[in-house]
This record gives structure tokens, C-alpha cells and sequence, in this order.
């Protein structure tokens, strides 16, 4: 039987972007694949691709997707957990009986309700997470009892973690009762994997080494990252032509002509990924910071957060300084010569795309697994810094000012532009033939062989 890989992302942009990318360089290698999707996402977007076959079923939220559930994101789970899981079964059960049935299941640790359902039709399932390893690590430790939360001012570091102190560690796990239903998830999403199972990760051995050699203790556990199509990293890898999705229209062709007027290294590219709300005086602070730091901006701001900025003439001086945009092609944007520091929440793909194009960053966790992210972007791979909140957890306007400036002018500035190169190159060496992220997916085809015969 030919090898058919049944690919399941949690339906938001963050975790089908990296999983799609995923199918992509897997069936190139060989294995047909096809990814669930919920309707409501498969309706919204335009996936082009002979490569990889897409599935639909329903979340119960065929119109609106998680985005029409904002305000109650629980009933949201609990639909896609039930709704969802028959759906998705009646989709297996189809596909079954076909004369391409399917061989293994990846599910994102986000949905590990998938794995009793798939198990029941012999198929072996496979982890995939979308986070960093040590950010993986952290939940598995922690929710284990085998990690435990420092007090203040101290640090702790094991199972590979560097020393880490408490507001480094992911917002869930200061349980304050925020958002119970994503932090169950978050917390509990290791808890299906089995000693020997296979967990792919959206990393590179040389960026996680500590953390992801602790991880192979517990799980048959293997980097295949970045996910950032090839084409950006100057270097074609076979096949891997770009397509990520997009459940918002980029505003392509006005972010590249502006950016094209713009002189080498000068512009801040800043954007919060698709999820995180600012409160409004953070917004405003943001606005003031990047007027004080005298440099170009394009700064996306999503159509709901676009009431909480000030008036345009507060912080965008003459016609041209600033672009505001509510949805970017960030790749092509952190791509562009113009770009020289990436303001960032640093939700996981957005530090991956960050590093994997050599961009010096600016660091403004909000929650998750954020925080973690920034700790490691400014101490552990030396490309960028972290601003600093003040007592409302506010970053002030001069904060944001001194750390574009530190990024981009200051003396500092030459060495974290000199690790970014070094990260970039390391990040494309990770996906060429030969690579570690290449040769672990090679392992992986030949178990996907293996395991259909
Ligand atoms: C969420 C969490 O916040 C994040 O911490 C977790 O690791 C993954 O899920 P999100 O907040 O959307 O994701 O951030 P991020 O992980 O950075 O993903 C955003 C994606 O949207 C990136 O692939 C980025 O390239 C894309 N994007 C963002 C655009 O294409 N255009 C934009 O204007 C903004």
C-alpha cells in the first residue's frame, strides 16, 4: 500500500501555515498527503496545489471559524472537540474504504482528541507541534510535575532549558484562570504521545540541541523546521515553491511599492501575528515609540485593532514615514532589503520566519508561549531584545524607541546583526539536502514506508 498521510492542523492561521508546509516537502519526498480542514477555513481560503489534497469537516462554525468565537472561545473547543471529532471520523471512515486509504495520522498537539478516533482504524498517530522545543518542553515538564515555576528572582534550568526565571516561562503556566480552555489545551497537549511515539517538531536540531536531546529521552522525538518555504532562505529547495495560506488578504502590492522606495536596513516591519489584542494605551505607547525612534514603519494592524491607534498626524509625520496595512504578506515584507528590525509578539512562526531571513528583532511577548520565545531571540540566539514592561505591563514609548535604536543603530546593533546572518545560514543548511531537518524527514518517509506495507 502506498504510503497516504492524514494531516490534522488546529484550524487557525498559525498552525495551518506550518502544517501545510509540512505536507508540502513530505509529499515531495514521496508520501500522498492530505489535510483536514474545517469548512469554514477551506471556504476562506484558496490552497492551490497538486501536492497536497484537502479534506473538509465541520467545527460546527461552518461561517465563521474561531474568528466568530472570540468572545467565547470555550464553546468554540467543546464544538470542535465534539462536533468536530465526528466529523472528522466520518472523513477517516470515507477515506477508508477508498482505494487510496490512509497509512498514518500527524495531528497537531492542539487536537490530541484525534488519536482515539484514528486509532481505531489501525492507523499509527504522529505529535506535531507548532511551538519551539523548549517552550514543548516546558508544558511536558511542567504538567508531569517534573518542572516546577521559579520564585522571584531566581531561575531554574533543566532538561536542557537555559536558566529560565518566572515571566519567562509560558503564560499558562501561572494558571491565573485566564483563557481556561486554551490553557488546558496548552498545558495538557503532551499528555497523548507514548514513550516510542514519534513527535515532530517545527525546529532545527542546531537552534534546540540541549532541549531536543532531552526530548528524545521521552519520545521518538525529531526537528523537521523551519517551515519557511525555501524560495525566501536564497537557496530553491526542489518543490518547495511557496504557498502559505492566508485567512486575511495581504495588502500585497501596497506594502512592496512602498517598501521599495525605501533605503536598505531602514525600515521597522512590526506586527502582533494573528491572534494577540493590545490593550489600547499599549497601542498608543506603540504608535509614540515608533514616531520617537525617527524610523520608517509598516506596521500591521488587524481591521478590529485599528480603533484603539491614535490619529494618523499624532504619530505619522509627513506623507511617508509610516504604513499602516491590516494584513501583510510577511514573508515577502521580512524578505524585502528594506527591512531592518522586526518588531515582533514573537508568536512561534513569526521568530522562526524572523531568524530563518536573518532580521534583527524587537521583542514584545504578550502571552503563551511568547515570552519564552523572547527570552531565547535576545540571551540564547543573541538576534534581537526584549523590551521591558513597566508596573501596568505597559511598554512605554521610550522603551520601544531605545530598543529599535539598540537594534539598529547602536554598537550592539553589528553583533545581532552578525548572529542574525549566522541563524539564517544555519536555518537553510537545517533544510537542504543533506541537512538535519532533511535527513530526520528522510527517517520519517522511510517509517510512513515501513509502517503502510
Ligand atoms: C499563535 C500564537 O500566538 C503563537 O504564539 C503560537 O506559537 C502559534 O499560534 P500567532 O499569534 O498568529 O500564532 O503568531 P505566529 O505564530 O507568529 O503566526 C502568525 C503567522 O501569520 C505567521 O506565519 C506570519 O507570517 C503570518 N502573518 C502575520 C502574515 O502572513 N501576515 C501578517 O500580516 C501577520
Amino acid at each position: 500500500m502506498a504510503p497516504h498521510v492524514l494531516i490534522l492542523p488546529f484550524p487557525v492561521q498559525g498552525h495551518i501555515n506550518p502544517l501545510l508546509q509540512f505536507a508540502k516537502r513530505l509529499s515531495f519526498k514521496g508520501p500522498k498527503t492530505t489535510l483536514a480542514i474545517t469548512t469554514f477555513i477551506i471556504n476562506s481560503i484558496n490552497i492551490q496545489t497538486d501536492q497536497v489534497s484537502c479534506a473538509p469537516f465541520s467545527d460546527g462554525y461552518d461561517d465563521t471559524g474561531l474568528n466568530g468565537a472570540r468572545d467565547n472561545i470555550e464553546a468554540y473547543f467543546e464544538s470542535l472537540r465534539t462536533i468536530g471529532s465526528k466529523t472528522f471520523e466520518e472523513l477517516i471512515v470515507k477515506q477508508m474504504s477508498s482505494s487510496c486509504p490512509f497509512t498514518c495520522m500527524v495531528y497537531d498537539t492542539f487536537v490530541p482528541w484525534a488519536v482515539e478516533i484514528t486509532e481505531k482504524y489501525g492507523l499509527p498517530c504522529v505529535a506535531f507541534s507548532t511551538q519551539s522545543c523548549a517552550v514543548s518542553s516546558i508544558y511536558y515538564h511542567f504538567n508531569h510535575g517534573l518542572l516546577d515555576l521559579p520564585d522571584s528572582g531566581a531561575t531554574v534550568s533543566s532538561h536542557g532549558l537555559v536558566p529560565l526565571e518566572r515571566f519567562d516561562f509560558p503564560s499558562f503556566t501561572f494558571r491565573d484562570g485566564s483563557y481556561p480552555a486554551l490553557a488546558g489545551l496548552s498545558l495538557n497537549q503532551f499528555n497523548a504521545p507514548q514513550k516510542s511515539d514519534w513527535v515532530l517538531f517545527n525546529s532545527f536540531d542546531e537552534l534546540e540541541n540541549e532541549v531536543i536531546k532531552c526530548l528524545k529521552e521521552h519520545w521518538n522525538a525529531r526537528t523537521i523546521g523551519p517551515t519557511v518555504p525555501s524560495k525566501f532562505m536564497d537557496k530553491r529547495i526542489k518543490g518547495d515553491e511557496n504557498y502559505t495560506m492566508n485567512l486575511l488578504k495581504p495588502e500585497r502590492d501596497l506594502c512592496i511599492n512602498w517598501l521599495n522606495k525605501k533605503p536598505a536596513n531602514s525600515t521597522v516591519y512590526v506586527s502582533f501575528g494573528s491572534f494577540a489584542n493590545l490593550q489600547e494605551e499599549q497601542t498608543q505607547e506603540l504608535a509614540l515609540g515608533l514616531k520617537q525612534s525617527n524610523k520608517y514603519f509598516l506596521w500591521v494592524v488587524r481591521a478590529s485593532e485599528q480603533d484603539k491607534l491614535p490619529r494618523r498626524e499624532e504619530f505619522i509625520e509627513g506623507e511617508d514615514k509610516g504604513l499602516i496595512v491590516a494584513w501583510s504578506p510577511q514573508l515577502e515584507i521580512l524578505n524585502h532589503v528594506a527591512i531592518g528590525c522586526f518588531l515582533t509578539h514573537c508568536g512561534w512562526n513569526s521568530t522562526l520566519e524572523g531568524l530563518s531571513l536573518g532580521v534583527p528583532m524587537v521583542a514584545v511577548p504578550q502571552w503563551t508561549d511568547q515570552p519564552t520565545n523572547a527570552k531565547y531571540v535576545e540571551d540564547v540566539w543573541g538576534v534581537g531584545v526584549k523590551v521591558k514592561v513597566d508596573e501596568k505591563k505597559v511598554v512605554r514609548r521610550d522603551e520601544i524607541s531605545r530598543c529599535i535604536k539598540e537594534v539598529m543603530d547602536a554598537e550592539r546593533s553589528e553583533e545581532i546583526r552578525r548572529n542574525a546572518r549566522k541563524w539564517k545560514e544555519a536555518a537553510k543548511q537545517a533544510l537542504c539536502e543533506g541537512g538535519t531537518s532533511d535527513e530526520n524527514l528522510n527517517e520519517f518517509v522511510e517509517f510512513l514506508n515501513a509502517s503502510s506495507c
